[in-house]
Protein backbone atom coordinates (compact mmCIF):
# COMPACT_ATOMS: atom_id res chain seq x y z
CA UNK A 1 0.00 0.00 0.00
CA UNK A 2 2.44 2.39 0.89
CA UNK A 3 6.33 2.36 0.00
CA UNK A 4 8.49 5.74 1.30
CA UNK A 5 12.46 5.23 -0.19
CA UNK A 6 14.86 6.98 0.77
CA UNK A 7 13.44 10.52 1.80
CA UNK A 8 14.46 13.33 3.11
CA UNK A 9 12.67 16.43 4.48
CA UNK A 10 14.49 19.62 6.03
CA UNK A 11 12.95 22.32 6.98
CA UNK A 12 15.04 26.26 6.89
CA UNK A 13 14.77 27.63 10.58
CA UNK A 14 16.04 30.37 11.87
CA UNK A 15 18.27 28.46 13.59
CA UNK A 16 19.50 27.07 10.48
CA UNK A 17 18.26 23.71 8.22
CA UNK A 18 16.74 21.36 10.67
CA UNK A 19 16.70 17.28 9.03
CA UNK A 20 13.22 15.89 9.79
CA UNK A 21 13.81 12.39 7.63
CA UNK A 22 16.94 11.56 6.24
CA UNK A 23 17.14 8.74 4.04
CA UNK A 24 13.89 7.14 5.84
CA UNK A 25 12.64 4.23 4.85
CA UNK A 26 9.05 2.72 5.24
CA UNK A 27 6.67 -0.35 3.85
CA UNK A 28 3.32 -0.95 5.17
CA UNK A 29 0.96 -3.25 3.38
CA UNK A 30 -2.80 -3.04 2.65
CA UNK A 31 -4.90 -3.78 5.68
CA UNK A 32 -2.21 -2.62 8.58
CA UNK A 33 -3.55 -0.54 11.07
CA UNK A 34 0.17 1.31 11.90
CA UNK A 35 0.75 3.47 15.09
CA UNK A 36 3.10 5.90 14.66
CA UNK A 37 4.75 7.14 17.99
CA UNK A 38 7.46 9.55 18.90
CA UNK A 39 8.59 12.76 20.71
CA UNK A 40 6.97 16.12 19.95
CA UNK A 41 8.82 17.44 16.65
CA UNK A 42 9.91 14.07 15.60
CA UNK A 43 8.46 14.35 12.75
CA UNK A 44 4.71 12.50 12.86
CA UNK A 45 3.00 15.25 11.54
CA UNK A 46 5.25 16.06 8.78
CA UNK A 47 5.36 12.16 7.67
CA UNK A 48 1.35 12.37 7.84
CA UNK A 49 1.46 15.55 5.67
CA UNK A 50 4.37 13.88 3.39
CA UNK A 51 1.61 10.66 2.52
CA UNK A 52 -1.71 12.68 2.24
CA UNK A 53 0.62 14.86 -0.87
CA UNK A 54 0.53 17.98 1.31
CA UNK A 55 4.22 18.53 1.54
CA UNK A 56 6.91 17.26 -0.89
CA UNK A 57 9.96 15.73 0.41
CA UNK A 58 13.38 16.82 -0.73
CA UNK A 59 14.32 13.32 -2.18
CA UNK A 60 13.26 10.04 -2.03
CA UNK A 61 9.83 8.58 -3.62
CA UNK A 62 6.32 7.91 -2.22
CA UNK A 63 4.08 5.23 -3.33
CA UNK A 64 0.59 5.04 -2.09
CA UNK A 65 -1.93 2.38 -3.60
CA UNK A 66 0.57 1.65 -6.85
CA UNK A 67 0.90 5.28 -7.70
CA UNK A 68 4.09 7.06 -6.84
CA UNK A 69 2.37 10.53 -5.51
CA UNK A 70 6.15 12.43 -5.44
CA UNK A 71 5.50 12.20 -9.25
CA UNK A 72 2.65 13.72 -9.44
CA UNK A 73 1.31 17.79 -10.55
CA UNK A 74 -0.65 19.71 -7.91
CA UNK A 75 -3.87 18.95 -9.71
CA UNK A 76 -3.34 14.88 -9.80
CA UNK A 77 -2.39 15.29 -6.31
CA UNK A 78 -5.35 17.13 -5.33
CA UNK A 79 -7.48 14.24 -6.86
CA UNK A 80 -5.48 11.63 -5.53
CA UNK A 81 -6.19 13.55 -1.62
CA UNK A 82 -9.86 13.26 -2.41
CA UNK A 83 -10.46 10.25 -3.68
CA UNK A 84 -7.92 7.87 -1.74
CA UNK A 85 -6.95 9.89 1.30
CA UNK A 86 -8.77 10.25 4.59
CA UNK A 87 -6.75 13.06 6.38
CA UNK A 88 -7.61 13.66 9.65
CA UNK A 89 -5.08 16.41 10.82
CA UNK A 90 -4.27 17.68 13.86
CA UNK A 91 -5.36 21.28 13.37
CA UNK A 92 -9.55 21.65 13.00
CA UNK A 93 -10.78 23.16 9.56
CA UNK A 94 -14.43 23.35 8.28
CA UNK A 95 -16.19 25.64 6.42
CA UNK A 96 -18.05 27.44 8.64
CA UNK A 97 -21.08 28.92 6.83
CA UNK A 98 -22.15 25.38 6.56
CA UNK A 99 -23.56 22.82 9.32
CA UNK A 100 -21.83 19.67 10.11
CA UNK A 101 -24.21 17.40 8.10
CA UNK A 102 -22.24 19.74 4.88
CA UNK A 103 -18.93 19.68 6.28
CA UNK A 104 -19.21 15.89 6.20
CA UNK A 105 -20.82 15.98 2.69
CA UNK A 106 -18.70 17.99 0.98
CA UNK A 107 -15.54 16.07 -0.36
CA UNK A 108 -18.47 13.50 -1.28
CA UNK A 109 -20.19 16.27 -3.70
CA UNK A 110 -16.21 17.19 -5.21
CA UNK A 111 -15.00 13.96 -6.04
CA UNK A 112 -17.73 14.06 -9.04
CA UNK A 113 -18.48 10.20 -8.67
CA UNK A 114 -21.86 10.72 -9.74
CA UNK A 115 -23.68 9.68 -6.86
CA UNK A 116 -27.42 10.68 -5.37
CA UNK A 117 -27.55 13.09 -3.34
CA UNK A 118 -29.56 10.82 -0.97
CA UNK A 119 -26.31 8.04 -1.35
CA UNK A 120 -24.19 10.16 -0.21
CA UNK A 121 -26.58 11.62 2.54
CA UNK A 122 -27.02 7.98 3.75
CA UNK A 123 -23.38 7.75 4.31
CA UNK A 124 -22.71 10.84 6.04
CA UNK A 125 -25.86 10.15 8.61
CA UNK A 126 -23.93 6.67 8.88
CA UNK A 127 -20.69 7.67 9.96
CA UNK A 128 -22.26 10.47 12.25
CA UNK A 129 -23.81 7.68 14.49
CA UNK A 130 -20.94 5.45 14.50
CA UNK A 131 -18.64 8.57 15.96
CA UNK A 132 -22.28 9.69 18.03
CA UNK A 133 -22.38 12.82 16.58
CA UNK A 134 -25.78 12.38 15.10
CA UNK A 135 -27.45 14.33 17.02
CA UNK A 136 -24.57 17.50 16.09
CA UNK A 137 -25.84 17.04 11.99
CA UNK A 138 -27.28 20.81 11.76
CA UNK A 139 -25.54 22.38 14.12
CA UNK A 140 -22.09 24.65 12.72
CA UNK A 141 -18.56 23.52 14.30
CA UNK A 142 -17.97 26.85 15.72
CA UNK A 143 -21.22 25.55 18.39
CA UNK A 144 -19.11 22.52 19.04
CA UNK A 145 -16.40 21.28 21.68
CA UNK A 146 -12.83 20.30 20.34
CA UNK A 147 -13.74 16.55 20.77
CA UNK A 148 -17.01 16.90 19.09
CA UNK A 149 -15.56 18.70 16.10
CA UNK A 150 -12.78 16.00 16.03
CA UNK A 151 -15.14 13.48 15.40
CA UNK A 152 -16.48 15.27 12.61
CA UNK A 153 -13.01 15.63 11.07
CA UNK A 154 -12.95 11.75 11.17
CA UNK A 155 -16.44 11.70 9.49
CA UNK A 156 -15.89 14.02 6.81
CA UNK A 157 -12.08 12.18 6.42
CA UNK A 158 -14.50 8.51 5.88
CA UNK A 159 -16.84 9.92 3.55
CA UNK A 160 -15.16 9.13 0.32
CA UNK A 161 -14.10 5.36 1.85
CA UNK A 162 -10.85 6.00 1.56
CA UNK A 163 -7.87 3.23 0.97
CA UNK A 164 -5.58 4.99 2.89
CA UNK A 165 -6.46 6.70 6.17
CA UNK A 166 -3.91 8.99 7.90
CA UNK A 167 -5.10 10.15 11.73
CA UNK A 168 -2.74 13.00 13.51
CA UNK A 169 -3.72 12.37 17.50
CA UNK A 170 -7.62 11.89 16.62
CA UNK A 171 -8.24 11.39 20.03
CA UNK A 172 -6.53 14.22 21.94
CA UNK A 173 -9.38 16.17 23.22
CA UNK A 174 -11.96 12.90 23.12
CA UNK A 175 -12.88 11.22 26.66
CA UNK A 176 -11.68 7.56 27.38
CA UNK A 177 -15.10 6.03 26.16
CA UNK A 178 -15.42 7.74 22.97
CA UNK A 179 -11.34 6.80 22.30
CA UNK A 180 -12.15 3.51 22.86
CA UNK A 181 -14.67 3.95 19.84
CA UNK A 182 -12.89 5.70 17.67
CA UNK A 183 -10.03 3.49 17.79
CA UNK A 184 -12.31 0.38 17.27
CA UNK A 185 -13.75 2.38 14.06
CA UNK A 186 -10.73 2.77 12.76
CA UNK A 187 -9.20 -0.74 13.93
CA UNK A 188 -12.68 -1.99 11.56
CA UNK A 189 -11.67 0.07 8.66
CA UNK A 190 -8.36 -1.80 8.54
CA UNK A 191 -10.10 -5.30 8.90
CA UNK A 192 -11.78 -4.61 5.71
CA UNK A 193 -8.52 -3.84 3.83
CA UNK A 194 -8.00 -0.17 4.56
CA UNK A 195 -4.40 0.81 5.72
CA UNK A 196 -4.84 3.00 8.52
CA UNK A 197 -1.82 4.92 10.37
CA UNK A 198 -2.15 6.77 13.50
CA UNK A 199 -0.18 8.97 15.11
CA UNK A 200 -1.28 8.95 19.30
CA UNK A 201 0.91 9.11 22.51
CA UNK A 202 -2.10 7.10 23.64
CA UNK A 203 -0.92 3.46 25.14
CA UNK A 204 -4.54 2.08 25.01
CA UNK A 205 -4.74 2.63 21.77
CA UNK A 206 -1.75 2.01 20.28
CA UNK A 207 -2.13 -1.69 21.73
CA UNK A 208 -4.72 -2.04 19.24
CA UNK A 209 -2.37 -1.34 16.28
CA UNK A 210 -1.17 -4.17 14.41
CA UNK A 211 2.65 -2.82 14.31
CA UNK A 212 3.99 0.65 15.77
CA UNK A 213 7.01 2.31 14.81
CA UNK A 214 8.09 5.08 16.86
CA UNK A 215 10.08 8.02 15.26
N1 LIG B 1 6.76 24.27 7.88
C1 LIG B 1 7.75 24.12 8.77
N2 LIG B 1 8.78 24.99 8.82
C2 LIG B 1 9.79 24.83 9.71
N3 LIG B 1 9.88 23.81 10.59
C3 LIG B 1 8.86 22.92 10.59
C4 LIG B 1 7.75 23.03 9.69
N4 LIG B 1 6.92 21.98 9.93
C5 LIG B 1 7.48 21.28 10.93
N5 LIG B 1 8.63 21.82 11.32
C6 LIG B 1 9.52 21.32 12.38
O1 LIG B 1 9.81 19.96 12.04
C7 LIG B 1 9.83 19.17 13.22
C8 LIG B 1 8.81 18.06 13.10
O2 LIG B 1 7.51 18.63 13.17
P1 LIG B 1 6.20 17.75 13.27
O3 LIG B 1 6.19 16.80 12.14
O4 LIG B 1 5.04 18.67 13.40
O5 LIG B 1 6.46 16.95 14.64
P2 LIG B 1 5.47 16.06 15.53
O6 LIG B 1 4.15 15.97 14.83
O7 LIG B 1 6.16 14.74 15.69
O8 LIG B 1 5.36 16.77 16.85
C9 LIG B 1 9.57 20.11 14.37
O9 LIG B 1 10.82 20.48 14.92
C10 LIG B 1 8.88 21.28 13.73
O10 LIG B 1 9.12 22.47 14.44
MG1 LIG C 1 2.23 16.57 15.34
Amino acid sequence: MIEIKNLTKKFKTSHGTLTVFDAFNLAVKDGTFLGVQGKSGAGKSTLLSLLAGLQKPDSGSITVDGTEITALGEKQLAAFRNRSVGYISQEQSFLENLTVFDNVRLPAYISKRCEADSEISVRAQKLLEELGIAHLANQYPQDLSGGENHRVLIARALINDPKLILADEPTDSVDSDRTTAIITLFKGLAQSGKTVILVSHDEQALRLCDEVICL
